[in-house]
């Protein structure tokens, strides 16, 4: 039963990617490809495991729009979808280059390459490292290097980051895959340095802990935010819809009361473009079955 719930969410999560990749055009709105993939998903009976990251050039990752955004997709754009089925998620990305002289290739086929390779390695009993070490040796090959400080994570219900992480270079880890295992491995591939840092606040949230407000609508927000997403990250967007502008503030006043975390954009150190590609699995005895990728 929770099998077919994780294969459901990786099914629809496959489908919503490859959706987001056939409408996305130079111009559109980020804000419309945003509403188009969620109205997508909704109406396959499903949820959202963290709102649509959809970012640009040297953004990494964390960056979805906000209720009023004009932001244009353009660039080196990064799709990273992840949906729910009853809390049973799948996580998966692609990069789409939409530059007029397609100059991005080589940088999104080297991280889509890590990613394939490192799929071919998933089996109980490998070790984290040898993933790693995979991952930095397919990228370099291209002459870009990994994003280090970013890393693939193991999946449980309503958890994003459960327990492992699954490193993109050779962290030394000598911890091991077991069978049963869900994880995402994620990839990112950058002509830069490699290393991201935080950058502007990204519109996405998340769930922290129950702090004493005075503001009645904080109140409310808090309570549907974990009736709704039950700890699991979400759009300032979708609250917004829900509650109305005003409720803008609430976010900030249970982001200062540590409520909330609000995440940071991750931004490549040296401003340089960086792809993403990303695959859930599950660790079977065998090997694994990719449970959300790219169709
Ligand atoms: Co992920």
């Amino acid at each position: 039963m929770e099998l077919e719930k994780w294969k459901e969410a990786g099914k629809i999560g496959s489908e919503a990617l490859a959706y987001a990749k056939s409408i996305v055009k130079p111009g559109m709105k980020l804000l419309e490809l945003a509403e188009k993939v969620e109205e997508f998903v909704i109406n396959k009976g499903a949820k959202f495991a963290f709102p649509i990251n959809l970012s640009i050039d040297a953004v990494a990752a964390h960056s979805s729009p906000s209720y009023n955004d004009e932001e244009t997709a353009h660039g080196l754009l990064k799709i990273d979808v992840g949906v729910s089925k009853d809390g049973f998620i799948s996580d998966l990305a692609c990069s789409v280059d939409l530059t007029e002289d397609k100059q991005h290739g080589k940088l999104i086929e080297a991280s889509q390459k890590a990613l394939d390779e490192a799929i071919k390695l998933i089996k109980p009993g490998q070790e984290l490292r040898t993933i790693g070490k995979k991952i930095q040796e397919t990228i370099s090959s291209y002459g870009f290097a990994p994003i280090i400080n970013l890393s693939g994570h193991e999946l449980k219900q309503y958890k994003l980051h459960a327990g492992l992480t699954i490193p993109n270079h050779d962290n030394g880890s000598t911890t091991t895959l077991r069978e049963g295992m869900i994880i995402a491995i994620e990839p990112f591939a950058t002509s830069g340095s490699g290393i991201v840092q935080d950058g502007r606040p990204s519109g996405i949230y998340k769930f922290e802990a129950e702090h004493k407000t005075r503001d009645m609508l904080a109140r409310d927000v808090l309570k549907y935010v974990l009736e709704e997403h039950r700890g699991l990250p979400f759009s300032g967007r979708w609250i917004v819809k829900k509650f109305g502008v005003r409720s803008l503030f609430s976010l900030r006043a249970l982001e200062q009361a540590n409520s909330l975390h609000h995440f940071k954009q991750l931004v490549e150190k040296t401003k340089a473009p960086v792809s993403q590609a990303e695959a859930t699995v599950l660790v079977t005895s065998e090997g694994c079955e990719v449970l959300a990728k790219l169709l």
